[in-house]
């Protein structure tokens, strides 16, 4: 049944090359007429089972009514269903990680083997003999070794199972060896995401995240550039850094999946431009200013020990492509994640991290920037500012007429106004976007993003300016007003510019990648004007898209290409150099920006009053606008 299924071309695994091992050949046979297929298929049409199945029944169990492919001999006509866990590409479903459909077949495949036993008269060594094995029992030609294999392959004897990368075989296990893992990685310059993946299966078998090491030399990526520029080996130091953090991932999400690290045989990466450099041990430098030179923007493959992470000692690191030298490999990730290229619609992709990554296109044009925002979106900059953990606030409410907020904090479900303990200990990026549009449509807060004195004990003078008065500890200043002010202007000056470069107004759909798109409230993005306007059902969270990205890597060699290819068309637009940019950015700093239209808004909430009233019955004294700016 194995060698008709290859014959015919049909998708039925094997990594034992037939000898009942694996149980990758599983079929179910069915009987009955089909007139469908003109045919009547009896049980008479495969052979008895074998005492091999029976020997793996006991071992590994096999379901009522399947066969072992690769046992049951075809005697006449015979319908056969291959069940989805046969398929060698089978269709790969994930929740965590939206992936669009996607087949398993990865770098590295397994394929077990027996050579030729050597004899006094054999003249060739073991290498040949398991070129030749391979070529006779796989029809694999051409096949060699890695040299860093050889130890391996000459300690497992006759019987081994090998994994043959690119026609190379990589390593060697002795006898039937099941399966190989591999990770992908995210390295962000906040958190660094892993995911740990059956490379056989595409079962995702464990994840995990940890804060990147590196923080401590400064939020954003231009103050950790700046200390390698003024710090002798600062480059090693956090090259060091990274490289440990991948390590310790690796490790954790080995031990979460309860498996060996030296069953990792694959790795793949994405991050940006400077932690791409930073992991792979360049120096980050010509990245840090003008013409921001990247020492490559094409995928790398090395060894996974030369970018910190033990593994298989034959483990490879594949590295996505960078696409310019403020767009990185982490873009390229969220790019192949959401295909963008494949469709119609034009598409914006917006990855907001201490810069904000932005693709605009469809299959006929791809246009990338950077835009400089600023780690406030994160929460840094901001007074009462926090990354997004337990105890940020990340919901806020406040009421039109009495300016009474109601809040939510991570790690709880419960407002403050049903649950009056709740004890935030700061507000984060999502929290505080929630927070100043709030204040917006409240009248609290002018379109100029002043903050204006209200009758409210909520509103209070501070220094020349106003705040308002979240909860206990937790104020929005003025300087946080305009700190969101100049990354959401940022931001958007970034797309606008894509969208003057691709001559459109309007935008089919907008996806928010990354941890601020996940938790983010679209339709504030869209009061605040973080966005350009769009109908409000066609902008979504992508989730982590750059991790989705490196998993599809890790999943699936074709995907390798694609995203080498698309990098090669995507024109690259450098916001620092254009005109233009200065220009929207200026027009970017109202909220919602000038030329916001509210197209869908309107009818979903009540929009503030354009000229607000002045408060009355309070004395305070107002700062001027020139104080307050
Ligand atoms: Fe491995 Fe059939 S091919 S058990």
């Amino acid at each position: 049944m194995l060698n008709a299924a290859r014959q015919l071309g049909v998708d039925l695994g094997s990594v034992c090359g037939g000898v009942g091992l694996c149980g990758r050949c599983q079929i179910t046979p069915v009987f009955g007429d089909f007139p469908k297929h003109q045919i009547s298929s009896s049980e008479a049409a495969l052979t008895k089972a074998t005492a091999t199945e029976g020997e793996y029944e006991a071992r590994k169990g096999l379901t009522i009514g399947r066969r072992l492919g690769c046992m049951a001999d075809i005697c006449g006509d015979v319908v056969v269903d291959v069940p989805a866990t046969s398929q060698v590409h089978r269709q790969v479903i994930r929740k965590e990680l939206e992936l669009v459909d996607l087949v398993v077949d990865p770098v590295s495949t397994l394929h077990y083997v027996q050579m030729e036993a050597a004899t006094l008269e054999t003249t060739i060594g073991t290498t040949r003999r398991l070129a030749q094995a391979l070529r006779d029992q796989w029809a694999m030609e051409h096949i060699t070794v890695d040299p860093r294999a050889l130890r391996d392959l000459q300690a497992a004897g006759d019987t081994c199972t090998v994994v043959i990368r690119d026609g190379v075989v990589a390593a060697v296990w002795p006898g039937f060896h099941e399966t190989t893992y591999g990770v992908a990685i995210d390295v962000g310059s906040t958190t660094i995401a892993g995911y740990l993946l059956d490379l056989t299966t595409g079962e995702q078998l464990s994840s995990g995240g940890l804060m990147n090491p590196q923080i401590r030399f400064g939020e954003d990526l231009m103050s950790r550039v700046s200390y390698v520029m003024m710090n002798e080996g600062g480059d090693r130091l956090l090259t060091d850094l990274v490289q440990g953090a991948l390590n310790d991932l690796v490790g954790d999400l080995a031990k979460q999946a309860g498996i060996e690290r030296t069953e990792i045989l694959e790795i793949t990466l994405v991050g940006n431009p400077i932690m791409h450099h930073l992991f792979l041990g360049l120096d980050p430098r010509p990245l840090g200013e003008a013409p921001f030179k990247l020492t490559t923007d094409e995928s790398i493959t090395v060894p996974a020990s030369s970018v910190g992470i033990k593994a298989h000692p034959n483990a490879a690191a594949y590295v996505l492509p960078c696409i310019a030298g403020h767009v990185g490999a982490d873009t390229a990730g969220v790019i192949l994640s959401d295909q963008p290229h494949t469709r119609s619609p034009i598409a914006l992709l917006v990855d907001v991290g201490t810069n904000a990554e932005i693709v605009l296109g469809n299959q006929d044009r791809l246009l990338a920037a950077s835009s400089p925002t600023g780690p406030a979106f994160e929460g840094a900059q901001i007074s009462a500012g926090q990354r997004a953990a337990p105890g940020a606030i990340e919901r806020v409410r406040i009421d039109r007429a009495t300016l009474e907020p109601r809040f939510k904090v991570i790690g709880n479900d419960a407002w403050s106004t049903e649950n009056p303990d709740l004890d935030p200990t700061g507000i984060c990026g999502s929290g505080i976007i929630e927070a100043i549009a709030e204040l917006f449509l409240a009248g609290v807060i002018s379109e100029d993003g002043v903050v204006l004195d209200r009758p409210s004990d909520r509103v209070v003078p501070d220094g020349r300016t106003f705040s308002y008065v979240l909860a206990d500890g937790i104020t929005i200043t003025q300087n946080d007003v305009r700190a969101i002010q100049l990354a959401k202007a940022a931001l958007y000056a970034g797309i606008r510019l894509l969208m003057d470069k691709l001559d459109i107004d309007v935008i089919d759909e907008i996806r928010l990648a990354g941890a601020f798109g996940s938790h983010i409230n679209v339709m504030y993005a869209m009061i605040l004007g973080l966005i350009p306007d769009c109908d409000l059902t066609k902008v979504n969270s992508a989730g982590n898209a750059a991790g989705a990205g490196a998993v599809m890597a890790l999943l699936n060699r074709d995907a390798r290409r694609e995203i080498e290819t698309v990098v090669r068309r995507i024109e690259k637009i450098e916001t620092a150099t254009e005109p233009a940019f200065q220009a929207h950015f200026v027009d970017a700093m109202a909220f919602p920006h000038k030329t916001a239209a509210y197209p869908h808004l309107s009818q979903k909430i009540e929009l503030p009053q354009r000229a607000a009233p002045a408060a009355q019955g309070r004395r305070r004294r107002r700062p001027s606008q020139e104080e307050s700016t």
